[in-house]
């Protein structure tokens, strides 16, 4: 089918490669045309495991190709909307890019379209998108079909999540725009992806639902962090006894610096917002915001706790970025670490494999070191931020000689207290026994 995506985001690049990839005719459309001309070089621009590859296979091929004009959309059967909705100062979600690239594309609109809502949105935008199309398009009210398709792709796993979604969740009002939607994933579900169909209210919203019970499940492990490092006790055991019963599962119930990124907080705020404006009170939601905020400043604590007064101190964070796998620091718990920390009067130096130049254009206070040794030079302790593979093979020893003080926050819970404390090093947990020997 003929396919053109509006927005090369995480979400747009990753929806019109994967659509390439398995046999549509693709154009990516951005109003960036820096972005696009990269695009059209084969240059991604952001770092994700598997999508230069993807990418290139797509230009290659002739089925995915990148333009920033909208007439591009001409002959389009099926259109995405992939642009950003972030959260305004009030939390409510921002969807003033959504309704300018509708009323953009819909001159250009040449026939009948399934017009698809990828972006995050609160429940009833879709509605919205529509009375937008037709308003502009009166003499196509018949043809447009507005659905929802929100996506589920979690960063560093993108292309992994692409062509092996959990589920595809489709949320239509006809049987034009569910026809449509099981033709364009067609290969996805005849491999095995389990398809979902609702109305489209539910799809907006399950959406938002499945971030923020995401989001709650972590901050339920980082507030029982908190209670085990009062009754001595290991979040990490107690999250793997928790999870052993399949009803409650393993994942999302690390303890650490919490959750960042662009979705959860944004999802979070939106959904809260979302309930408030639809009449129902949602504390719970700003409970799971609290306690994420409250890892951070149990953070510091350690800190302070093993080092005094923080002027005078070099503190060495390993990993920049929100969470492994991606260079993406958009609320990454470990830049507002690093804000805390520097605030305090501590010099800060962070690595990280892939998130550097990022966390060095959103903090410029911070000093980002070229590897993880040369951030670990003469520093008064190390924080554990990001849990990177590289991280896990660190040479304790090294580390220890280039280390002012053999110290470890271990913000991830990375390393196993025994070992390191083994090796010599004072070590920090969290909701973790702590060291036998401090008092
Ligand atoms: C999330 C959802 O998982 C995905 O389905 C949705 O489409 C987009 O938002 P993403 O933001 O890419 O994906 O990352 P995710 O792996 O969910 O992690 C989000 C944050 O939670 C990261 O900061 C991560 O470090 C943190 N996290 C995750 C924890 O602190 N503990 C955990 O156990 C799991």
């Amino acid at each position: 089918m003929r396919v053109v995506v509006v927005g090369t985001g995480h979400v747009g690049l990753l929806t019109a490669a994967t659509l390439s990839a398995i046999g549509h005719d693709v154009v990516g459309m951005d109003e960036d045309e820096e972005k696009i001309e990269g695009l059209t070089k084969g240059i991604s621009p952001f770092f994700e495991p598997g999508l230069s590859e993807l990418i290139d296979k797509g230009t290659t091929a002739g089925t995915l190709r990148f333009d920033v004009a909208p007439e591009a959309v001409g002959g389009a059967e099926v259109l995405f909307i992939c642009v950003g909705t972030p959260a305004r100062v009030s939390g409510e979600a921002n969807l003033v890019a959504i309704e300018r690239s509708a009323r953009a594309i819909a001159r250009h609109l040449s026939g009948p379209i399934v017009v698809v809502e990828k972006s995050t949105v609160p429940a009833g935008t879709a509605q919205r998108l529509w009375r937008v199309l037709t308003l502009e398009r009166p003499d196509l009210a018949d043809e447009i079909e507005v659905v929802s398709n929100p996506e589920f792709l979690r960063e560093g796993q993108a292309v992994e999540d692409s062509f092996r979604p959990g589920r595809i969740l489709v949320g239509a009002r006809s049987e034009r725009g569910f026809d449509g939607m099981r033709r364009l994933y067609g290969p996805l579900i005849e491999s095995g992806a389990r398809l979902i169909e609702t109305d489209i209210a539910t799809a907006e919203l399950a959406k938002h639902a499945s971030n923020a019970f995401l989001a709650m499940k972590i901050s339920y492990a980082n507030a029982l962090a908190r209670l085990c490092e009062r009754a001595n006790a290991d979040v990490t055991a107690v999250a793997d006894v928790m999870g052993s019963d399949p009803r409650i599962g393993r994942a999302f119930l690390d303890a650490g610096l919490g959750w960042g990124g662009y979705c959860f907080p944004k999802d979070l705020q939106a959904f809260e917002r979302l309930a408030a404006r639809l009449g129902y009170d949602f504390p719970l939601l700003r409970e799971v915001e609290r306690i994420n905020d409250e890892a951070i400043v149990a953070a510091v604590e350690k800190v302070k706790d093993a080092l005094w007064n923080l002027e005078d101190k070099r503190i060495a964070l390993l990993g920049l970025s929100f969470k492994p796998g991606t260079d993406d620091v958009r609320l990454s718990p470990a830049l507002a670490l690093a804000r805390k920390l520097i605030d305090e009067g501590a010099e800060v130096v962070g690595y990280d494999p892939e998130a550097g130049a990022n966390a060095k254009s959103d903090l410029p206070e911070l000093v980002v070191a070229p590897g993880v040794y040369d951030a670990l030079e003469g520093a008064h302790c190390i924080v554990v931020c990001t849990e990177w593979d590289e991280f896990r093979s660190l040479d304790l020893d090294r580390a220890k000689e280039l280390l002012a003080h053999p110290i470890i926050v271990d913000g991830r819970n990375l390393f196993e207290p025994a070992e390191v404390r083994g090796r010599g090093f004072v070590y920090y947990g969290t909701g973790r026994a702590s060291d036998p020997g401090m008092h």
